[in-house]
């Protein structure tokens, strides 16, 4: 929460019914910490009330250049100049054409105009039926507006309010929110490929039962998250949980260590980072049943015999890629006592740089936690704060670990 704070957002809306969504875009961006002030096109106008824009934002909404409230008569230059980024949401095929052009006959190409490029960011959230979205005209216009700086957010798939179905949707409020806040942070892991397990794993007794924990995976997601918002390429190997994928992020979903194994296996030597938050089964019923097992009537439960489960994070930590330097591995300890002592010697066994430690029982399905980082140096505390904020202070502590690159004179 409060991610925004101290930063103003000119909410732009051109015409489109998806204004809609950017009345809860506003609310967002407002409950983050940021203030808002909200410009109109006039076609704007015809699918939203500027009186609700201005509830939601708290200011009045400018809609014309000839705004008589600005003295100096330059609301373009004014408000352009206050703003940390402007964010056009609806960005219509219309209003793409314009600020392809450099047009400036109303307010809100004015201002997109006269702002400064190198300190006033421009974000376009594209919204548009699907024919426009695919005509060679608006992707023509795209692209100029990409190569002049601006960042052209993608859009959604799905029903369209014209009846048809296709690309072209805006973005929702919520994933807008995202592309904002990732837009802010700093880009600590540029160029780096970030693998990460999660979750719980799921071990089949038989087809209907199996042995699992409690682990949600909102940790790992969360540092999915961050990672991809710190300019990291994500892949995240997921076992069975409930969370949405966080956006930009490729997820796989897996059940078993085996599977999860592999789908690890498949993609660590692509890697530069690997992560594992999975809370992975040690161990999985020998010889599972490919029928249901039935009660026999004798009153005992059938004996199971179980084997051991292959170290994911081990595995990685002594291929090759990763002992010549170029896989950074971190790994978790989830412990019920005597934490220090136990990561210590969990971090020597699986051969890892950077071991995180945290109290499982204390942790598990909640939204915070608090983390013990060891590496070689020693160990230091991440006080009791959200998944979300650890999740972002975890991927600076790895960005400030990594080998640093060859530097050439
Ligand atoms: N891990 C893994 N594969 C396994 C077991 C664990 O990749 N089969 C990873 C976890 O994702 C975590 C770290 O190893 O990053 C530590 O997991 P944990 O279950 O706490 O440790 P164990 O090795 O199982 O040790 P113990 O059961 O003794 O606590």
């Amino acid at each position: 929460m409060n991610e925004l704070a101290g930063k103003h957002i000119v909410l732009g809306l051109s015409g489109g019914v998806a204004c809609y969504k950017s009345a809860e875009l506003c609310r967002l961006l407002i409950k983050e910490g940021a203030t808002v002030q909200v410009v109109m096109t006039e076609a704007a106008e015809h699918f939203m009330t500027p009186i609700t824009m201005q509830a939601l934002s708290g200011r009045t909404v400018y809609g014309s250049q000839w705004d008589a409230r600005e003295p100096n008569h330059m609301p373009h230059i004014n408000l352009s100049r206050e703003a940390d980024a402007i964010v056009v949401a609806p960005c219509s095929a219309d209003f793409v054409a314009r600020l392809a052009q450099g047009r400036a006959d109303e307010l809100l190409s004015l201002l997109c105009l006269a702002r400064p490029q190198n300190s006033v960011p421009l974000l376009l959230a594209p919204a548009m039926n699907r024919e426009m979205w695919a005509h060679p005209a608006t992707q023509r216009n795209l692209a100029q507006v990409a190569q002049d700086g601006a960042l052209v957010l993608g859009v959604g798939h799905g029903d369209q309010a014209c009846g048809e179905t296709g690309d072209g949707r805006m973005l929702e409020a919520t994933e807008l929110l995202e592309e904002v806040l990732a837009f802010f942070t700093p880009k600590r892991l540029a160029g780096q490929r970030v693998l990460i397990t999660a979750g719980p794993t799921f071990e089949a007794i038989d087809p209907v039962r199996g042995i699992t924990n409690h682990s949600s995976g909102k940790m790992g997601f969360a540092i999915a998250r961050a990672a991809r918002e710190a300019g990291a390429e994500v892949t995240l190997i997921a076992g069975p949980v409930h969370l949405p994928t966080p956006r930009g992020v490729q997820r796989i979903n897996v059940q078993s260590a085996q599977n999860m194994l592999a789908a690890v296996v498949e993609r660590a030597q692509a890697a530069t980072i690997f992560i594992a938050t999975a809370a992975v089964a040690d161990w999985r019923p020998a010889a599972p049943s490919e029928q249901k097992i039935k009660k026999d009537g004798s009153g005992q439960m059938p004996v199971l015999h179980f084997v051991e489960n292959p170290d994911i994070l081990a595995t990685v930590a002594q291929s090759p890629h990763a002992l010549v330097g170029d896989l950074f591995c971190v790994g978790f300890a989830a412990e019920s006592h005597d934490l220090l002592a136990h990561a210590t010697a969990k971090r020597a066994r699986k051969g890892v740089p950077l071991l995180v430690g945290n109290i499982g029982p204390a942790t598990f399905g909640r939204d915070d936690n608090a983390l013990l980082l060891l590496d070689a140096q020693g160990h230091r505390e991440l006080p009791p704060a959200s998944k979300r904020v650890l999740g972002q202070q975890l991927v600076e502590e790895i960005a400030a670990r990594l080998p640093q690159p060859l530097t050439s004179h």
